[in-house]
């Protein structure tokens, strides 16, 4: 069963019960009609990105699953690094029935395609084969380049001299009609969209838990952002001691 989603912020919201069609929710993360990159992303309250498996899954649970399907509904592509794809184990996504409606009343297709950054292009088949096709982007000498030309038509296999460049990737796809892009991480890739002034907003859950080890944070191993960035709630929800925000970090 899936939880009622209380609105923390703004205050003053009624919460917002199980919903099929997702109405209220799809309202509350519409993207601006604007190129708008957002991601989606869970960390523990010690700030690990991954539980001692070291997947996502051990820390998400039902009231994020609820955000996570609408705001994959609302994207034209799901941006994610090798590392992800390949640890969460990515194929094509499949928009929940109850969703599509929304999906074809915005004149989007019914699923959204996947874009996949690699330095690598170490992917397995079945994502690379699945639909609708993915879009990767890597470098010309990347070591399993060949695998991804025998898999990919050619439109959507890039090459980026010298390492892959995300202000690139953007714009590729952006050229394609895909300008809401929701990023699903992992650390490394949002960690080069925050460097490159790429990330215009978080979705972040926190999850009541604690899970020490060497978690990752959500945003790792990239540069310091110095002077740090701010971001402003758009909203913040909860259910049963989840906390699930939605952040908005460009500035106009
Ligand atoms: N908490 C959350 O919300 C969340 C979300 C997503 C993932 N995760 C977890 O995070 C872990 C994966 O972390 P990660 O930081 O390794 O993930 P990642 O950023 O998805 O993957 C890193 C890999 O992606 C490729 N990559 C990323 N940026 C690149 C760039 N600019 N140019 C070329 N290639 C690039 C490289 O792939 P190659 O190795 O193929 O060259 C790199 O090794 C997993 O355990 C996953 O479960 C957590």
């Amino acid at each position: 069963m899936e939880p009622t989603l209380d609105v923390l912020l703004p205050a003053g919201r009624p919460p917002l019960p199980p919903d099929p069609s997702e109405s209220s929710l799809l309202e509350m993360y519409a993207s601006p009609p604007v190129r708008w990159v957002r991601a989606n992303m869970v960390a523990t309250l010690d700030g690990g990105a991954t539980g001692a498996d070291g997947r996502s899954g051990s820390i998400n649970g039902a009231a994020d699953h609820r955000v996570f399907d609408v705001l994959r509904s609302l994207a034209d592509v799901i941006l994610v690094g090798a590392g992800t794809a390949r640890a969460e184990r990515y194929r094509g996504p499949r928009t929940p029935e109850a969703l599509l409606p929304a999906r074809r009343a915005s004149g989007l297709a019914d699923h959204p395609p996947l874009a996949v950054v690699t330095r690598r292009g170490d992917l397995p088949g079945a994502l690379l084969d699945d639909e609708p096709r993915p879009w990767v982007f890597t470098v010309p000498d990347a070591p399993f380049l060949g695998h991804l030309r025998a898999h990919l038509p050619k439109d959507h296999l890039h090459l980026h001299p010298g390492g892959v460049d995300p202000r690139r990737v953007l714009d590729t796809l952006a050229d394609a009609g895909l300008v809401h892009v929701l990023c699903e991480g992992g650390p490394r890739l949002l960690a080069d969209l925050v460097a490159a002034d790429a990330l215009d907003e978080l979705c972040l859950t926190q999850t009541p838990a604690v899970v020490g080890g060497d978690a990752t944070r959500v945003v790792h191993g990239g540069p310091w952002t110095d002077p740090v960035r701010t971001a402003r709630p758009a909203h913040l929800l909860h259910a049963d001691g989840v906390l699930i925000g939605r952040w908005v970090l460009r500035r106009d």
